[in-house]
């Protein structure tokens, strides 16, 4: 059902990769309340992966773009508001990877060539975007911006790794660039931070079908489907929510803020054993 909550606004979507991908989801969305959108994706991904489709379907251009690179961004903003035809009234980042997490090196033993890039991939990007975007006044006065986050960035989980630390960082580029933006431009900037997601990136996460499990039985809503976080992206790109800024959203069905549930209590005592190496030690990392 559409409210038109988006009708008239112009967006940039960056990272749907392929249906599943919760940008994916949110590019759906926006068009169908009213919004006409940009996509953008690493070239890779736009050359061989499912994007293509989504701007077919959705009748919008897809902009390559490495979010690492300020070049590309600033090539994404010109071309956006060309195309467009005026400033943006909503960004969405929705870029995550960590080189460690693929190459399977655990937290204790980082290659920190790799950490640099986790951190400038999924964090470092979205001050790269939002600075780019403000030089060269890409935002229309009341826009939002927002990126995907997940709990990990204030508590410790099993197998996010160096993730976990790009999500802090990615949660407080928000605060401190949520301030200088809402104070000159009325911008607000937030994080949402969403359920275990299965899509490509959160397939990557150690251990991910029983961390969507163990997050299903603890939240008291159950996950937050990719679907649902997309409602969510909406409701604080529209006009609803413009005083809402600085923030990290939690998305989660109530996950954040139990200590324990009696369906996840259930699971308990299953046992360690798939978690030991030969010597019957617990590996943590
Ligand atoms: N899936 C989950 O469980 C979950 C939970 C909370 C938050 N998130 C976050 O949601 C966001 C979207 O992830 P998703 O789950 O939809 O997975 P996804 O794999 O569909 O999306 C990740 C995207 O990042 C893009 N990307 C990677 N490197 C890039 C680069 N250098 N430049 C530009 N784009 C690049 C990929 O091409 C892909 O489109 C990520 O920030 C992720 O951390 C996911």
């Amino acid at each position: 059902m559409s409210y038109n909550l988006l009708k008239g606004k112009r967006g940039i979507i960056f990272g749907a990769l392929n249906e599943q991908s919760i940008a994916w989801k949110v590019a759906e969305k926006a068009v169908e309340e009213g919004a006409t959108i940009t996509l953008s994706n690493t070239p890779v991904a736009v050359r061989m992966g499912e994007v293509s489709a989504l701007a077919d379907k959705l009748q919008c251009e897809v902009i390559p773009a490495d979010a690492t690179s300020v070049e590309d961004l600033e090539n994404v903003f010109k071309r956006s508001m060309e195309v467009l035809g005026g400033p943006i009234d909503f960004v969405l980042h929705s870029i995550g990877m960590s080189p460690n997490v693929r190459k399977k090196r655990t937290y204790d033993d980082l290659d920190y060539d790799m950490l640099g890039k986790t951190l400038d991939i999924s964090a470092v990007s979205f001050h790269k975007m939002i600075q780019a975007a403000k030089k060269l006044n890409a935002i229309a006065d009341y826009g939002s911006i927002l990126a995907l986050s997940y709990v990990a960035a204030q508590r410790t989980f099993y197998g996010y790794n160096d993730m976990a630390d790009a999500k802090a960082l990615l949660e407080s580029i928000a605060r401190s660039f949520g301030y200088i933006y809402g104070r000159e431009h009325n911008v607000r900037v937030n994080t949402i931070s969403q359920s275990p997601t299965m899509t490509t990136a959160g397939s990557g996460v150690k251990g991910m079908d029983k961390l969507f499990d163990f997050a299903n039985r603890m939240s008291p809503l159950g996950n937050a489907s990719a679907d649902e976080c997309a409602d969510y992206c909406i409701v604080m790109f529209s006009d609803l929510t413009r005083k809402v800024t600085m923030q990290n959203l939690f998305h989660d069905g109530g996950f954040s803020s139990v200590g324990m549930s009696l369906r996840a209590m259930a699971t308990y005592e299953k046992g360690l054993d798939e978690y030991m190496d030969e010597n019957g030690n617990i590996i943590y990392g």
